[in-house]
């Protein structure tokens, strides 16, 4: 949100048949530049995948890295690049996303949280219950705790991963062509 009202400030609003428009970046830029990061988000699960399936040596500083990636390729640096217009060309966006801007928005903002939440539990290797601390006997109540009652941070690396791709899916699901 900074930088977009950054380019109102710099390039100001262009009236355009009574609609307004971004001057920044045009129609076809901004589908260029979402497929691109798209392809980043891509690049990034490919590598993380195999680690999560046990097909690659799992390696937490790769893990790290390419969630950060992925975080940092979330949130508002996805919803920047879907302006008002810019279903235009190749783009398989769906007009839904300009319809509920709110939805759309919190679709990217959970990927970047379960992004987020990834590099935190990086470490979390073993199994479930080593990797989750048991709050439920803590708190006095059933030592197994449901998954849910646990921090996403604070379940093992690979439970987290499979919230990364749910947030992945989803948005696809509902703002994507299939
Ligand atoms: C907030 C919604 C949202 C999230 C979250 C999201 N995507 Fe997308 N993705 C889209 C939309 C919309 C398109 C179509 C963009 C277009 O063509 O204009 C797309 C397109 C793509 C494409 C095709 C890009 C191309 O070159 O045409 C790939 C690959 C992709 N997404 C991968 C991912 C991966 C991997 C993740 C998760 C790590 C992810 N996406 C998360 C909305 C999302």
């Amino acid at each position: 949100m900074r930088r977009l009202l950054g380019a109102v400030a710099i390039s100001g609003l262009i009236a355009m048949g009574g609609t307004v428009a971004l001057a920044a970046m045009s129609p076809e830029e901004a589908v260029k530049a979402r497929q691109d990061l798209m392809d980043t988000l891509r690049d990034a699960s490919r590598t993380l995948r195999p680690m999560m399936n046990g097909e690659a040596p799992y390696d937490a500083d790769a893990v790290r890295r390419e969630a950060a990636v992925i975080r940092d390729h979330a949130g508002s640096a996805i919803t920047d690049l879907f302006p008002e217009g810019s279903l235009v060309g190749d783009s398989e966006a769906l007009p839904a996303i300009w319809e509920n801007f709110a939805a759309f928005t919190k679709a990217a903002e959970d990927l970047k949280a379960a992004a987020g939440a990834l590099v935190e539990a990086a470490d979390n290797t073993g199994d479930t219950a080593s990797a989750a601390p048991s709050m439920g006997s803590l708190m006095g109540g059933a030592p197994e705790a449901p998954a849910g009652d646990v921090a996403l941070a604070d379940q093992p690396a690979t439970e987290v991963y499979k919230a990364v791709g749910g947030a992945c899916r989803a948005c696809h699901t509902d703002f994507r062509q299939d």
